[in-house]
């Protein structure tokens, strides 16, 4: 029978795997491993803030499904995806004598996902490798389409490897425990989905935002749903990002990042530097006669009634820029710019003038 929570289906070059969506589906995930072929026992790696309730809640998931977990519970916190954490995961797996044909099972954000599935796609030269994202960014974004890293000092993500998992499964009832802040920042990256390529996803966000930053189940979890299916198709097109279409999902992100980066990851949350920075490169495909002024004005207000800034106040064109030349989608030296022709048409763009970026920076910074 088709899996009524059935989101889409990633397709990559070894195989396939389901992305899953539900209200409460915590509880039915023993039985949904195991016809994954997970065996007991499992290796759950979590954080802080996750374990209660969440981790504990799929520990007994598994339990009932006759699937011994074993929890590993790492500082909440982007500082957990480092070597130092990697190597006491390893070291506890190996006192644990877990085996090849074991499977870790990440339940968490999007730094557990990265680090569980780095850990995942090393240990042992690879063991299978479950996703169970517990926020918005690690559900729409994070789980799906196999990119794993550790950060070094130096910068974010530049340890990792393309592993893919053999599942994702998104209990969307669990971002009942987000702050309003994480979860608007969650919903810009959704949003983002909409703009990018699906206009009545836009639609849908427009009709019922008062409801999504309540997490009402129906809405929240077909809305969920089907930005999960975006971020799985492009994937399933784009693997490893050899064309220009995975790069599509980086709308918002240049500027984005190049803020978050030059605020020292203090000030705005990834989905906050994203939303900014979609208005950013929304004014760029304007100044570039690409935009309607009313597609970015449409956008604007979105993004408002989300409680998402739209703007970055007190930074100067300098600190923003530099970072941007460090960006790691930089080829032959020019930022690929992905910008909007129309609510769910975007395109990538190699020749925006450095000038239009400056003087776009100055309006936001305004
Ligand atoms: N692999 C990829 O393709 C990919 C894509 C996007 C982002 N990322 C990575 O993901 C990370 C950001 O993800 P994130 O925003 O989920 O960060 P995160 O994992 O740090 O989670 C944010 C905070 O929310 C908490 N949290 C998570 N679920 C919760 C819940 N249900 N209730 C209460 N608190 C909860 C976490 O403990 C943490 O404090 C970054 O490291 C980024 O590089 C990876």
């Amino acid at each position: 029978m088709p899996d009524a929570n059935l989101a889409a289906t990633v397709h990559h070059s070894g195989g396939n795997y389901p992305v899953v969506a539900g209200w409460g589906i915590t509880d039915t995930l023993g039985s949904r491993l195991k016809a994954l072929g997970v065996k007991s026992p499992a290796y759950i790696i979590t954080d802080s803030n996750v374990m209660n309730p969440h981790g504990r809640r799929v520990q007994r998931a598994l339990e009932q499904a006759d699937i011994a977990a074993h929890c590993f519970i790492i500082p909440a916190g982007e500082p957990s995806k480092s070597f130092e954490l990697a190597q006491a995961v390893y070291q506890w797996l190996v006192g644990l004598k877990a085996e090849r044909g074991q499977a870790i099972i990440a339940v968490g954000g999007g730094v557990v996902g990265d680090l569980a599935g780095f850990v995942a796609a090393t240990f042992l030269r690879g063991v299978p490798f479950i996703q169970v994202p517990t926020s918005m960014a690690a559900m729409v974004d994070a789980s799906i389409g196999g990119k794993v890293a550790i950060n070094l000092p130096q910068g974010k993500n530049l340890v990792g490897a393309f592993y893919q998992p053999k599942g994702v499964f998104a209990d969307v009832q669990t971002l009942s425990t987000l702050g309003r802040r994480e979860l608007a920042e969650g919903w810009a990256e959704a949003i983002k989905h909409g703009f990018i390529l699906d206009a009545s996803l836009v639609d849908l966000f427009e009709e019922h935002a008062e409801a999504l930053m309540k997490v009402e189940p129906e809405i929240a979890t077909e809305v969920i749903r089907r930005s999960m299916a975006i971020k799985a198709d492009i994937v399933s097109q784009d693997e490893r990002e050899t064309l220009d279409i995975r790069i599509l999902l980086n709308y918002g992100h240049t500027i984005g990042h190049a803020l978050e980066a030059c605020t020292e990851y203090g000030r705005f949350l990834h989905g906050e530097g994203v939303s900014i920075g979609m208005m950013g490169a929304a004014r760029i495909a304007q100044e570039l006669g690409m935009l309607s002024p009313e597609v970015v004005e449409r956008q604007r207000r979105l993004l408002e009634r989300f409680g998402l800034p739209v703007r970055a106040e007190g930074v100067t064109v300098e600190q923003v820029l530099r970072p941007m030349s460090l960006d790691k989608k930089v080829q032959g030296g020019a930022n690929r710019w992905v910008l909007l022709e129309g609510v769910g048409k975007a395109v990538v763009r190699r020749d925006v003038p450095r000038e239009l970026v400056a003087e776009t920076v100055q309006e936001l910074a305004r």
